[in-house]
């Protein structure tokens, strides 16, 4: 990597080479100061919150900006989880309780395929442990996922959320006012999950209602719809990228420890609440991943008539074998304004997890630091001929305040059967129960699968099982060249950057 970047933080300004290690203090900015900011100019807090969460996510951390922790006497970095290591202070006593690592000095040393901020390939695969079992037989195997568009993705669980929330509120009001048990469907953008049953407790003046929540389907009983990470185990990106900084680097967020050294490397305040905002902006706004078709359509890609002809006979066999009754091609945003912090119940954060109030530390849901998922992506901005500029970034705007999601997910979780199971179930809702996974990008983050073990996009569809098995079985009883236009439509689902400063790897 050769060129140059430019990094401006209030007066300082100094350019470095990508590969340099850092000479001073990595990158960081005020909650202060961004809601200064935001007070003045709601577009310069966003780009100011983006370009240092660039910084940051680029940035090489040493020993001395607080990566790595006290793994044990004399080691800061673990390429395998510790829970034999208990004595004082080491990895399996930090707090919060580690999962793996840290084993990392960027993010982008993970997230880097095929460009920074992709996936990851087998080498970087991370092990955890979340369960301290200290058996490599039960570690649990991660392939890097890449972090392009996550904003409209945190916004349509915001969403989904938000309706199945109302949907229990009725059952439990229809409940009140029939004095008898209500059942109602939990269906939102089309997505079914399950079933709500509300049944009123004593009539009295302030009725009330129990829910049942048993046929609850595809998302945790309390209807939050949490859908980071392989597993579906983080609602928002904030938690997400704090809780990464943490066991993939030591990093240590002052909205998880507060002043504390939780990992005992010696090194407190490694990442401000801003600086997590920061991040957390800056992963919400990356530009969405594209296809080959759009690309060509725009003249930005050659495709002969053949190949598009099968992209597109591909488009319509998805649609035979059923995988898009997971892969559930595009859903809409009804308001595509992304905010950090969220306002939305199951989002939003009254307390952070040190034990902090948010509002306390700056982060206001009524003062969020915002975008327009349509409009405000710095990057993927191209200009046209004529000199308007074509926002490749931005997700396609939908009625007047709405935005169009093209992800090839429905959201929930299922089954996927024994051969996809994790080797323990570490989060209470089944080994072999992971949500959709999202298609959007998957010609560019091979390998695949959880665990990265699918060496072809055939090998994915091959280890389906559970309640995919009969699509698989759809797709096996395609005869050639079906199959082949399958994959050819998979292949065209790629994540670019077409921005001329970015280098790809
Ligand atoms: C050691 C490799 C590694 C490093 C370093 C790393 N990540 Fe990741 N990242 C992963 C893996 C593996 C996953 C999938 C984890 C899972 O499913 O539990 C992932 C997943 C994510 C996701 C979820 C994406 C999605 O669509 O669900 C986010 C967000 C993320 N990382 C952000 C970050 C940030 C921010 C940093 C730096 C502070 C970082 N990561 C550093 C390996 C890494
Ligand atoms: C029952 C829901 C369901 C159906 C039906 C389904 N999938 Fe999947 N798909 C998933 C889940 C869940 C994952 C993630 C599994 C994992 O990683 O363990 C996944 C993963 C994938 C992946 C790998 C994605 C990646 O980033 O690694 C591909 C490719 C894929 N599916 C294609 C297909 C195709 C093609 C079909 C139809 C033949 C199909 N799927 C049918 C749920 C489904």
């Amino acid at each position: 990597m050769t060129y140059l970047n430019t990094l401006r933080l209030g007066a300082v300004c100094f350019a470095f080479f990508n590969s340099t290690v850092w000479a001073e203090a990595p990158p960081q900015v005020d909650q202060a100061a961004l809601n200064q900011l935001l007070a003045k100019d709601r577009l310069a807090a966003f780009e100011q919150a983006f370009e240092v969460g660039d910084e940051i996510t680029e940035a090489t951390y040493t020993l001395e900006d607080g990566a790595g922790a006290a793994v044990a006497p004399g080691q800061s970095f673990t390429r395998l989880p510790r829970a034999d290591r208990t004595g004082a202070g080491e990895w399996a006593m930090h707090f919060p309780t580690r999962e793996g690592g840290p084993q990392a000095q960027s993010c982008i040393a993970c997230h880097a395929a095929p460009l920074a901020n992709g996936a990851g390939p087998m080498a970087v695969n991370v092990a955890v442990d979340p369960l301290h079992t200290g058996d490599p037989a039960q570690f649990l195997e991660r392939n890097t996922l890449h972090l392009f568009g996550l904003g409209a993705v945190q916004r349509v669980a915001e969403e989904m959320t938000m309706d199945l929330h109302a949907i229990a509120l009725q059952a439990a009001d229809r409940a009140c006012s029939d004095q008898s048990a209500v059942t109602l469907d939990l269906e939102t953008k089309g997505v079914s999950f399950g079933k709500i049953t509300a049944q009123p407790d004593d009539a009295g003046a302030e009725c009330t209602a129990t829910l049942d929540r048993s046929a609850v389907e595809g998302v945790d009983p309390d209807l939050v719809v949490r859908m980071f990470g392989w597993k579906g185990n983080h609602a928002t990106l904030r938690a997400f990228a704090r809780n990464a900084a943490h066991n993939e680097m030591g990093l240590q967020a002052v909205e998880l420890v507060g002043e504390k050294d939780g990992d005992y490397d010696g090194v407190t305040g490694e990442l401000s609440v801003g600086d997590v905002t920061a991040v957390t902006i800056y992963m919400a706004a990356l530009e969405r991943p594209t296809s080959l078709l759009e690309l060509a359509d725009l003249g930005l890609h050659e495709l002969t008539q053949k190949e598009r002809a099968r992209i597109e006979r591909g488009q319509t066999r998805l649609v035979q074998a059923k995988c898009t009754s997971c892969h559930v091609p595009s859903l809409p945003i009804e308001n595509a304004r992304f905010s950090e912090p969220s306002a939305v119940p199951g989002f939003a954060e009254d307390t952070l997890p040190d034990g902090s109030d948010a509002m306390a530390q700056g982060l206001y849901a009524q003062a969020p630091v915002w975008f327009d998922l349509t409009g405000d992506q710095p990057n993927n901005r191209i200009e046209q001929a004529d000199g308007s500029i074509l926002q490749l970034g931005s997700f396609p705007k939908r009625g007047d305040n709405g935005a169009e999601l093209t992800w090839y997910s429905d959201f929930r979780r299922h089954d996927m059967g024994p051969g996809l199971a994790d080797p323990v179930d570490a989060f209470g809702f089944g080994a072999s129960v992971w949500p959709t996974r999202s298609l959007a990008g998957v010609g560019s983050t091979g390998p695949w699968l959880h665990n990265g073990h699918a060496t072809t996009l055939r090998d994915a569809i091959l280890a389906h099982g559970g309640e995919a098995m009969a699509s698989k079985q759809a797709f096996l009883a395609m005869e050639e060249p079906a199959q082949g236009e399958l994959i050819a439509f998979l292949e065209n689902l790629v994540i670019v950057n077409l921005d001329p400063e970015e280098e790809e790897h």
